[in-house]
């Protein structure tokens, strides 16, 4: 996951004890693709502690070999699957502006499902240091 991220060359590339740990415990809302035995993407997320009904997902990568096959739709679609039967029915996750694959993939999950999109400003690019992107937090709900 952390040799992932860094080849995406836009994610935030976070220490090999965060992914680790993330996976340890935040396994439910995190997700693995794999294909002939080798990692193909990611999905890192939790349920907001203080919104359990919220599925925030923070980190999606998929190998740039193998986009645009649905690979990182799927996960996306069986974490919200497996998060639905303990009440959480929304979608939350933050997208850079400049981002329109992010976008057009957290579109077309919500057409998929249903569910309406919508999007605010949630962090400006001061907030994040470091020459970093600004990020709006992108909604999807019944
Ligand atoms: C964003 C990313 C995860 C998409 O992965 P993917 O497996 O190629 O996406 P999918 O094949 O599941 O595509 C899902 C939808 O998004 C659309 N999409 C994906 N990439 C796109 C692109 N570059 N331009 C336009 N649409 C795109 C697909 O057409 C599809 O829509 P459809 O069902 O209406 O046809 C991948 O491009 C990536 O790893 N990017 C670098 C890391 C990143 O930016 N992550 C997101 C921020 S955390």
């Amino acid at each position: 996951m952390h040799r992932l991220a860094g080849d995406t060359g836009v994610l935030d590339v976070n220490s090999v004890y965060a992914y680790v740990l993330w996976c340890h415990d935040f396994p439910s809302t995190s997700v693995v693709a794999e294909v002939d035995g080798e990692l193909a993407g990611f999905v890192t997320g939790y349920r907001r502690p203080a919104d359990p009904s919220v599925l925030m997902v923070w980190q999606v990568a998929v190998d740039d070999r193998l986009r645009g096959r649905g690979v990182a739709a799927r996960m996306l679609n069986h974490l919200l699957d497996g998060v639905a039967p303990g009440g959480a029915s929304r979608l939350h996750t933050t997208i850079s502006p400049d981002n329109t694959a992010s976008q057009a993939l957290f579109a077309a999950v919500a057409k998929q499902r249903g569910l309406t999109l919508s999007r605010r400003p949630l962090f400006a690019a001061t907030d994040l240091g470091d020459g970093h992107e600004p990020e709006d937090l992108y909604i999807l709900e019944p």
